[in-house]
């Protein structure tokens, strides 16, 4: 038996404790959190328990007049049985959740001031109050209470049925025919009926079976099921039935043959029955065979075992999580953080990768956990996962490449598989290493950091709040490793039995309580009154067998050389388009110089907008000096020292406010040199000129993101210098958190902004300037700043040869200096 773990509850529960110093920042995201409609429900159940929450204003409608029978709940949210049958209410919602198109379940909670009326209506006097209504009930009836519902899901399934069979006229169009067969029935049946499979379960008149079976395949298509008795002689003897109950497959023609099954039992009955051939939940398009899929899809499908776990789906998963979900995330602060930091420290830990990934989750763990700061943007983060220091054998490789989680289509399985499965790896690995790791392990780290990676980033945000109705329970229910992975399996199962027959449901590959006893014919039994059961045991050495880090295959994986290779070329290219930006820059520098040095003896005033202040000559000077300085330390710094667009936040953030070929000069200055790719832009004057130049650079930045696509992240040179402004000043944490809520981009860089307001040495030269940078940044690259910079500088070198043009022509004519 495995040990329990130590500091558990605190590290799960309280994820303030994990960041101390931030603790107002977490408790106010904490309460963010908790204001989210999914973090706290009044009532005893959510929108995740496929129960129909009742309303004042749908009860009508789910209960009059519908197609359906329902079975209403009504009861108190404080009522102590209330709360206690809550469990058994839920997992009968998920037992019967196929019979829904003929049988609905609904609750309404009473306490609710809001409900009082309904419960009125309803005359309900005690709780929990059980209803009955017809399909097609009239406005009003009252239902037929379930006076002493026995508290066990297949006492009320039971009750269900008999309840349903007690429609007399106005049956529910959706549920089959629930009473015995014939031989003269089964005879006639395929006359009328065009199904392929006609499925007859034999049984005892006490049993249940036979309904229940039928009510399981109701959604199903090609598929007809009948219960017939132990006393129907002339069946019984003509199929030699022999054992009750017993479940035959009869065809047309007389043909029949016996169910296969593990257990004669409900559960084993309805899934075989729902997995034969030709047989489809209705509404959805048959499977397609692989031969098409071959032929149909863009990608070529790669052919592979279903009973196994690939490296490719792992790597694509790890590549689409941190390059694309993340990266949706400009700036990644707070519980986001927090939450990176966690799945990145689990990630180094426990993903059973290769080398060079190991490496890569590595360093870029021992970064992340380095950063001291309240945020860091996602560039950054970026730069560290492209190995921008180009460090020996490390890499993410980059790109989806599914195996195990491709669908049939496009939009289905891919990174929601990917993510699951590595999660699984990710909790079976934590127990396997269980025996080598001397210290007490923390046996809710995996699943803590899983739910708050789903919380802070995974795109589906109704899957996130769905998996955080079921994160709750983690606290108590997980208390040793192998329990993680027992939770996680079975709140997998909960998730498929809550989407099974779901859009997202692909038809190769439907929803099932996964293992199914093909896979795992020891997982499975029945209880004594014939219910399904797990025995936990075997799907445990099921599970760390069949995520276990030595059976993970390895096919279709791109070559550990070829990644790095490509890494390589990459990184080349960046430092290329980055070297040509250079000296453009420089050269537009150069240019404007020569052509700035002889105005500013004459007058500076001309180019200075109504609402900037006007500049210091003596400060435009030092800038010129400065911004040479900084050009003629790059050329000496030469390759190496640069750093790419993405590395040169990190570069900051990692070595200080203080770039290494910089002058350290005062504040003021240093400031100034930060800003150089932006410089220019202070003295940005001419409206036309400037609505022109953002034009085109938005234009360009249409054009940058359709070529790149979706994995590139945009660059935000303004987050680095807030970065910069932080640590530099050591501001960090003095930001009072009353904005928590502010989520875009355009509230941070207030609030940026703000912090600038902070630090009055800069005075106002500085601050016009953040608010110039922060406009212009906007979703701008540093291309497209370099774009806008030599724009204007073009158009303000034309202004000026006319300027001097006219002058002079005018000065000749007239002999004296007009200003324009
Ligand atoms: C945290 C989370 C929450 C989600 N919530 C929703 C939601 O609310 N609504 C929604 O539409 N989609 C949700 N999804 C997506 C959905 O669960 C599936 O991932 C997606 O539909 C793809 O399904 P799939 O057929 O590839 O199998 P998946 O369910 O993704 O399973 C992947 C693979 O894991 C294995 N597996 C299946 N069941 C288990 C199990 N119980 N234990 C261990 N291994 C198993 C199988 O080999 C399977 O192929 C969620 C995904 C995640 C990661
Ligand atoms: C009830 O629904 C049926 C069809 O669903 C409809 O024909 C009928 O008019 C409805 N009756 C009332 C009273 O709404
Ligand atoms: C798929 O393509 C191959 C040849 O490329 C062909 O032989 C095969 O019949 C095709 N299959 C289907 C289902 O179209
Ligand atoms: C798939 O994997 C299982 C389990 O390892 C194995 O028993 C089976 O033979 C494999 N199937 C194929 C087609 O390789």
């Amino acid at each position: 038996m495995a040990r329990r773990c130590g500091r558990a509850t605190s590290r799960f529960t309280g994820e303030i404790q994990t960041y101390p110093r931030k603790t107002a920042t977490s408790a106010s995201w904490l309460c963010f959190y908790l204001l989210l409609p999914f973090a706290a429900e009044a009532g005893l159940y959510t929108t995740s328990d496929q129960i129909i929450l009742l309303t004042p204003e749908n009860v009508e409608s789910v209960l009059v007049n519908s197609t359906a029978a329902t079975v209403v709940e009504f009861y108190a949210s404080w009522c102590g049985h209330c709360i206690a049958f809550s469990d058994v209410y839920r997992d009968l919602a998920r037992d019967i959740k196929e019979w829904k198109p003929a049988l609905g379940l609904a609750a309404i909670d009473c306490a609710a001031e809001e409900n009082r009326r309904v419960c009125a209506n309803y005359s309900i006097r005690g709780y929990p109050t059980i209803k009955f209504f017809h399909a097609f009930s009239q406005a009003d009836s009252s239902g037929a209470s379930l006076r002493g519902f026995p508290r066990d899901v297949s006492g009320l399934r039971h009750l269900i049925i008999n309840k349903l069979e007690t429609h007399t006229h106005n049956w529910p169009p959706a549920c089959p025919p629930l009473e015995p067969t014939s031989q003269a029935e089964v005879d006639r049946f395929f006359e009328t009926n065009s199904v392929q499979h006609l499925a007859l379960v034999f049984e005892e008149a006490n049993s249940y079976i036979g309904r229940e079976v039928t009510l399981d395949l109701l959604q199903f298509e090609n598929v007809a099921v009948r219960r017939v008795l132990n006393t129907e002689k002339d069946l019984v003897t003509k199929l030699g039935v022999t054992e009750f109950p017993s479940c035959y497959l009869y065809y047309a023609g007389g043909n029949f043959t016996r169910l296969q099954v593990n257990f004669e039992a409900r559960t084993f009955y309805s899934s075989a029955l729902q997995r034969l051939p030709g047989v489809v939940r209705s509404g959805k398009p048959p499977p397609v065979t692989t031969e098409v899929l071959t032929n149909n899809t863009k990608e070529p499908w790669r052919p592979f075992n279903r009973s196994r776990v690939y490296m490719a789906d792992l790597e694509s998963a790890l590549h689409y999580s941190l390059r694309v979900e993340v990266a949706a995330h400009t700036v990644i602060e707070g519980q986001e953080l927090v939450s990176l930091k966690k799945y990145i420290a689990v990630l180094a830990k426990y993903f059973p990768g290769r080398t060079v990934v190991m490496n890569l989750l590595k360093s870029v763990n021992s970064w992340l956990q380095n950063q001291q700061g309240d945020e860091i943007s996602y560039e950054a983060f970026r730069a560290m996962l492209d190995n921008s220091a180009q460090s020996q054998n490390t890499a993410l490789p980059e790109g989806e490449r599914w195996v195990g989680c491709q669908g049939s289509q496009p939009h289905l399985r891919r990174y929601p598989c990917g993510m699951w499965t590595l999660f699984h790896v990710l909790t079976v690995q934590a127990k396997s290493m269980e025996s080598t790791d001397r210290s007490s392990p923390d046996c809710k780290e995996v699943l803590s950091a899983m739910r708050s990676y789903v919380r802070s980033f995974f795109g589906c945000r109704e899957c996130a709040e769905h998996f955080e109705n079921m994160a709750t329970e983690v606290v108590t229910e997980v208390s040793t490793l192998q329990s993680a992975v027992i939770w996680l399996w079975s709140r997998h199962n909960r998730v498929n039995n809550r989407l099974a027959g779901a859009l997202s449901e692909d038809p190769n590959f439907p929803k099932i309580q996964w293992p199914s006893p093909e896979m795992c014919a020891a997982c499975h039994t029945v209880e004594t009154n014939g219910d399904h059961k797990w025995i936990k045991k075997q799907v445990l050495s099921f599970l760390l067998s069949y995520f276990s880090s030595d059976r993970i295959l390895t096919d279709y994986l791109e070559d550990e050389s070829q990644v790095l290779e490509k890494q390589r070329e990459k990184h080349d290219s960046r430092q290329k388009a980055l070297e040509a930006q250079k000296t453009i820059e420089r050269k537009v520098r150069e240019a404007s110089d020569s052509m700035m040095h002889p105005l500013a003896s004459q007058s500076t005033v001309q180019e200075e907008d109504e609402g900037e202040e006007p500049e210091d000559e003596t400060v435009a000077d030092e800038e010129e000096e400065a911004g040479e300085e900084a050009a003629a330390a790059d050329e000496i710094g030469g390759k190496t020292s640069e750093p790419t667009p993405w590395g040169k936040p990190e570069m900051e953030l990692v070595q200080g406010p203080w770039r290494p070929h910089r002058k350290p000069s005062i504040v003021g200055m240093r400031m100034r040199e930060v800003q150089e790719d932006i410089v220019d832009l202070d003295s940005f004057v001419n409206q036309h000129y400037k609505a022109k130049a953002l034009q085109v650079a938005a234009s360009s930045r249409v054009k940058q993101r359709t070529l790149q696509r979706k994995e590139e992240q945009e660059p935000g040179p303004v987050f680095g210098l807030g970065m910069e402004l932080d640590t530099g000043l050591g501001m960090v944490g003095l930001q009072p958190m009353e904005t928590n809520f502010e989520q875009d981009v355009g509230q941070r860089r207030k609030r940026l902004q703000k912090r600038e307001l902070n630090g009055q040495a800069f005075g106002d030269e500085l601050n016009h300037r953040g608010r110039w940078v922060s406009v212009l940044t906007i979703g701008f690259s540093k291309v497209d700043i370099s774009l806008c910079v030599i724009l204007y500088v073009l158009s303000s070198m034309c202004l000026l040869a006319m300027y001097l043009f006219f002058k002079t022509r005018f000065r000749l004519r007239r002999g004296k200096a007009i200003l324009p």
